[in-house]
């Protein structure tokens, strides 16, 4: 059978998505990503998206193989890397198991490398990717990722405070905030003015943006999960605790008004910060871990994770590209690149959307 390997057009990909569906539905968790087709189905909203992001793989001219990989910068630190995230990886039923994924996906890291980017990410099952594949889990090691502060949806005071959907004319003051608080951690994508507009504002499938008003001025934003009880993503100007805490005290009161009894807050590898204005507004909450969906697990719970490793075998997977800036500079390979990345926290905030 004759095998290229090769980008695919733009006129292509309403085929390329029948393609994904396909492959889902053959299996007992699809039709998972029926219309519309993330990735390459919603990619309209992706300003960083190029035809080249699409991958097909054709047997004796007959496409069988894809994937599309999302182009982005990531924060590290202080400096900003290109990485690119593979999604949408499928394979016609009727061609499993003959190694095309494995040229595919070695097609997509030559491709990223080429790009020069430092790192590709995935989302998906060990079993696939981590075989001779070669990726690797992300922050195996990171249980303290996985701690939230869940705090009461009871009443909540906050004299001048309201809240509305984050709006484009929000943008100037979300992209500050935002800048401010994560482009000190590890992970977070570095997000243009049409990066908010067409992504974080536009796709509220999962969730979305707040902004916090105070005297009609914003003081701050968070995102919300789906079901309003989850806040992973958190911010606000001036720099001072009690702005923080009239925010966090903004969003239990706006997520109470959707009749939810309890709020989880992600307040990630800026704990002193975060904690300080969530004690401020709440005092003293104790953290514990919680499942995916934000709600509280038991304490002994052994499956702790937040957008990591997963019980099940599913998780995020990473693969070395090129060296990188700053604390990137030592790795040279997947295994230190996923020992530095679980040694900074790396993280990714659930408003990307991975
Ligand atoms: C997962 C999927 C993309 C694999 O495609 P494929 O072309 O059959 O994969 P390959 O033959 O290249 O195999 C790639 C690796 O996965 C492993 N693998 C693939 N299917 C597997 C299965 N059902 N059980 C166990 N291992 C499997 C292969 O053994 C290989 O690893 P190895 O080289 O270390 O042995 C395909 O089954 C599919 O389209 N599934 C539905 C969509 C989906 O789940 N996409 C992935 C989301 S993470």
């Amino acid at each position: 059978m004759a095998i290229e390997i090769r980008a695919a057009r733009l006129d292509e990909r309403p085929d390329i998505c029948g393609l994904i569906n396909l492959a889902y539905d053959a299996e007992s968790y699809g039709p998972s990503l029926a219309n519309p087709v993330e990735s390459v189905g919603e990619s309209h909203m992706d300003p960083h998206d190029r035809p080249e992001n699409t991958r097909i793989l054709l047997a004796d001219g007959q496409p069988v193989s894809t994937l599309h990989i999302w182009e982005r910068e990531a924060h590290v630190c202080g400096d900003t890397v290109h990485f690119g995230i593979v999604a949408s990886v499928a394979t016609h039923p009727d061609f499993r198991r003959k190694g095309y994924v494995r040229l595919l996906m070695k097609n997509a890291e030559e491709y990223m490398r080429a790009e020069g980017w430092a790192y590709g990410l995935l989302f998906g099952r060990f079993r696939t990717y981590g075989g001779s594949i070669g990726w690797l889990p992300v922050g195996e090691k990171r249980s303290q990722l996985t701690w939230k502060y869940v705090v009461s949806a009871g009443d909540c005071d906050s004299p001048g405070v309201r809240v509305r959907p984050s709006a484009e004319r929000d943008i100037p003051f979300l992209s500050r905030v935002y800048g401010s608080r994560y482009s000190r951690f590890f992970g977070p994508v570095v997000r243009s003015h049409d990066y908010w507009r067409r992504w974080c504002l536009k796709r509220t499938r999962e969730g979305e943006y707040l902004t916090v008003l105070r005297d009609e001025r914003p003081i701050g934003y968070f995102r919300a999960g789906a079901g309003h009880d989850a806040v992973d993503e958190i911010a606000w100007t001036p720099a001072k605790p009690s702005v923080g805490a009239a925010v966090f005290a903004a969003a239990v009161s706006w997520a109470a008004q959707k009749g939810v009894s309890a709020v989880s807050f992600w307040i990630g590898n800026d704990e002193k910060t975060g904690l300080e204005a969530l004690q401020t507004a709440f005092g003293s909450i104790a953290r514990v871990y919680c499942r995916p969906d934000g709600q509280a697990a038991d304490c002994d719970d052994p499956t702790p994770f937040r957008l990591a490793n997963r019980p099940d075998g599913v998780g995020i997977m990473m693969v070395f590209l090129n060296p990188g800036p700053g604390v990137l500079g030592t790795a040279d390979s997947t295994e230190s690149l996923a020992h530095l990345m679980a040694h900074h926290s790396w993280i990714y905030l659930d408003g990307d959307a991975m």
